[in-house]
């Protein structure tokens, strides 16, 4: 074989690992390789409303591709089951009613064998589909079914920790422990001149629609952390009575510490030797100091940021930063940061006609904007127009921190 040869077979290969069929595969085989080491038993239950079993997620995420890809496209496709429509619909109005997100873990059947069947099913649907022609919408709907099962990827093992967070055995998902980290630099800062800017996803490539219009915002001059902070900061608000002492509260984060008896991000216990470990995916281990902090809600990152005399970055100076600075450090990758932007349309947002349209705009009230990304979060499902979202008070996350000042 020449060389030439070599380069010709290298490219077909390339092309063929980017063809629509093999991304879908890629993504469909990663859900099922994160489910392989949890038994049924593991993938039936439900810990908190918030969270929901690993079979629900199999089974939504092919619901998906069935419903918004199979149904519409492949003609004479017929549901795999009626009844999952009701199982597995998550929150789209527009496709009917649906098991209630609490009662997910009652959902004892189908059993995590015929869920695996099903996913079969809808692959097999699918390849069909993908081998034929594709119009422009149902390569944008594969787009968004492909982004979406990524999304329940990190949702997947979200919900595996804290589930496995309640049992007295403190399971480990994975054997491998996280490498313990040298020690932190001291915390430096990145100024940013500011002015007319730019945020939001251009046109070319996938984005979700909560990521356009592109419009311009105007800075004041801001100042960026060069890295996370981390869990020894964290100890040092802690230590310094930070759960304590109103002063560095929103009002409605304080009425959280004292209902939910909040005293350490969501996975510490004090040892009775007094030391500090976390619960993690690697199961229960002695605390990181020099780690970044993460599973912190939006309120204790705020109480955090006023007790170091600082703030919250908005996401359009996390986002102008991040396009403009290679000195910033663990911008994705690490954890998801929170940010002081409420979760809000860009200007000029509409959703989309039809169930589709349900897929973010409606949450757009209430929430808070995460950046970045997380080391659970897919490899490549992330971007810097990225806009993550959950509630103020939720810790479950991968959320953690890092500080902005005013002034260049
Ligand atoms: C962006 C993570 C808040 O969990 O509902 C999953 C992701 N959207 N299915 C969520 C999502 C539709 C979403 N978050
Ligand atoms: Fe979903």
């Amino acid at each position: 074989m020449s060389p030439d040869d070599t380069l010709v077979l290298a490219s077909v290969a390339q092309a063929a690992a980017d063809s629509p069929l093999a991304r879908f595969r890629a993504v469909r085989e990663r859900t099922e390789t994160l489910a392989a080491p949890l038994s049924p038993e593991d993938q039936a239950a439900q810990s908190m409303p918030d969270a929901s079993p690993t079979k629900w997620h199999r089974g939504h995420t092919t619901w998906f591709f069935e419903t918004f890809l199979l149904a519409p496209f492949q003609p004479g496709y017929r549901p795999y089951d009626p009844a999952f429509g009701y199982l597995f619909n998550s929150y789209y109005e527009a496709m009917g009613p649906r098991q209630p997100r609490p009662q997910r873990g009652l959902l004892t059947r189908p059993s995590c064998v015929e869920v695996g069947a099903y996913r079969r099913h809808v692959d097999a649907a699918m390849a069909r589909l993908l081998s034929g022609p594709l119009s422009p919408e149902m390569l944008e709907r594969l787009e968004l079914g492909l982004a979406h099962e990524e999304q329940h990827q990190e949702l997947l093992v979200m919900d595996i920790q804290h589930l496995f967070a309640q049992s007295p055995l403190q399971p480990a998902y994975r054997e491998r422990p996280d490498v313990p980290r040298p020690p932190a630099r001291g915390l430096g800062y990145v100024g940013f001149e500011g002015g007319l800017a730019t945020i939001g996803a251009d046109e070319g490539g996938f984005a979700f629609d909560n990521e356009r219009p592109r419009h311009r915002v105007f800075l004041e001059p801001f100042r960026l952390a060069d890295r996370l902070t981390t869990n020894a900061e964290w100890l040092g608000f802690m230590e310094d009575g930070g759960y304590e002492r109103p002063e560095f509260w929103l009002s409605d984060g304080w009425a959280m510490v004292q209902d939910e008896a909040w005293d350490a991000p969501l996975y510490w216990r004090r040892e009775e030797d007094g030391a500090w470990t976390e619960f993690g995916l690697a199961g229960r281990r002695p605390l990181d100091l020099a780690a970044p902090v993460v599973h912190v809600s939006f309120y204790e990152a705020a109480a955090f940021a006023v007790w170091s005399g600082a703030r919250l970055p908005t996401e359009a100076e996390w986002e102008v930063a991040v396009r403009s600075d290679a000195r910033l450090r663990q911008m994705s990758g690490e954890t998801w940061q929170w940010t002081a932007s409420a979760y809000a349309p860009y200007p000029g947002f509409r959703p989309g006609a039809g169930a589709l349209g349900e897929y973010n705009g409606k949450f757009m009230v209430n929430q808070m904007v995460l950046r970045g990304g997380a080391a659970a979060t897919p490899p490549g499902h992330a971007r810097a127009s990225y806009r993550n979202f959950f509630h103020p008070g939720q810790r479950w996350m991968f959320a953690g921190v890092r500080l902005a000042r005013d002034g260049a």
